[in-house]
């Protein structure tokens, strides 16, 4: 029986059967979803495909339905994702994994749920998701922690050192006035000098492993700038490299903790010119360092045609403790990250492996 309401429907979309009306709403769903789904039938043959899947791959859809797996893999379309391919089809058939973690080209990250079993009658139910937001939050999250946990390792181990200079620094006094009988009040001198600067190393150490509270004052970004580049000109000279700073948006003020923000400028420079210095001879090593104003925002922009960096190193770049170089500490940009985001900003990075780096840091304006 068709009620009054199925038999209105059925005159406003023609002649169709309500439960065409509502598979055809259902594949108007999943054609739409955001998620890209592939439906593979028991003998490996392809029986369906939505659009946002078929955009994952760049390939038409019609290309694609009612090949089984191995012409698919054949496609000369898909040959830079055959080796993925392959991995996720070892992984689902022979240890049965249901969840795989994928990386493209532009280091978005990708979930990929296989569906399968008695209730899915012998097809295979392959979904794409985007997650690269979540994997944001979730490595910045981790990022914190390990900071953290650098802040607390780093304040006692300062607390433990600071004590026993402090006694000693006591005690050379207290020996000062038999020294200076002896005529050897230099050596006092010297012994108190190395303890202070001793003192001072940590200091800078806990503040830099993990900064204070920002002491802001709103100071010119080109004047900033033009410092920063003062302080590395010459040690950039002697590492074969030139720095360009582009003198525009003079007037452009931010609101800052000048000492931090000068720290993570002088460390990105710095950087770039150890990838400057790696490639050494192959070409002519610049820095290019310009400001663009957008919106509320600054985007303070270090741009090097050094090394470059590979996948691996881009994606543990602001780690503590990650480091490619033979004396590098790895907390630069750890420590750079957090300065940047507590100035309510943040680090964006483009790098090309053997052509060079962009850092560009965003802040707000005053
Ligand atoms: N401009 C760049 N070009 C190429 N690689 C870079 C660049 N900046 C950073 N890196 C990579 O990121 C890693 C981490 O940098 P970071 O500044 O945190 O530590 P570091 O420079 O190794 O040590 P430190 O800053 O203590 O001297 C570097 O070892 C390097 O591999
Ligand atoms: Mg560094």
């Amino acid at each position: 029986m068709i009620s009054e309401f199925q038999e209105a429907l059925l005159d406003t979309v023609g002649a169709c059967p309500p439960t065409q009306i509502a598979n055809n709403k259902y594949e108007n769903v999943l054609e739409n979803l955001d998620s890209g789904i592939m439906l593979f039938d028991s003998d490996g043959v392809l029986s369906f495909i939505n659009v946002q899947m078929a955009k994952l791959l760049e390939l038409p859809r019609s290309s694609l339905a009612g090949r089984n797996l191995m012409q698919i893999l054949h496609l000369p379309e898909l040959s830079r994702f055959k080796k993925k391919i392959l991995r996720i089809y070892k992984e689902t058939i022979f240890h049965r994994k249901r969840y795989h973690e994928l990386i493209d080209e532009y280091g978005r990250h990708w979930l990929m749920t296989v569906t399968y079993g008695d209730q899915m009658d012998g097809d295979f139910l392959f979904s794409v998701k985007d997650v690269s937001d979540y994997k944001q939050i979730e490595q910045t999250a981790y990022q914190n922690d390990k900071l953290a946990m650098l802040g607390r390792i780093s304040a006692s181990i300062a607390h433990e050192i600071r004590n026993p200079l402090t006694a000693i620094r006591g005690f050379i006094q207290l020996l000062r006035p038999h020294l200076m009988e002896l005529g050897r009040d230099e050596y006092a001198r010297i012994i108190l000098t190395e303890i202070d600067r001793a003192n001072d190393i940590i200091y800078e150490f806990l503040n830099s492993s993990k900064p204070s509270a920002p002491q802001k004052t709103a100071v010119s970004v080109m004047g900033l700038l033009k410092e920063v580049v003062m302080l590395t000109e010459s040690e950039a000279l002697m590492k074969g490299c030139q720095i360009a700073l582009d003198e525009n948006n003079e007037l452009m003020k931010v609101s800052i903790d000048v000492k931090q923000i000068k720290q993570v400028i002088l460390n990105m420079i710095k950087n770039a010119m150890d990838a400057i210095e790696s490639i050494s001879g192959e070409r002519e090593g610049c820095i290019d360092i310009h400001t663009v104003l957008e919106g509320s925002y600054v985007h303070i922009c270090i741009e090097d045609n050094g090394l470059g960096m590979d996948h691996n190193t881009l994606s543990r770049l602001f780690d503590p403790f990650f480091t490619t170089k033979e004396s590098g500490t790895g907390l630069g940009l750890a420590v750079s990250y957090r300065i940047i985001k507590n100035h309510g900003g943040f680090i964006h990075v483009d790098s090309k492996h053997g052509m060079g780096t962009q850092f560009k840091i965003t802040l707000p304006v005053v």
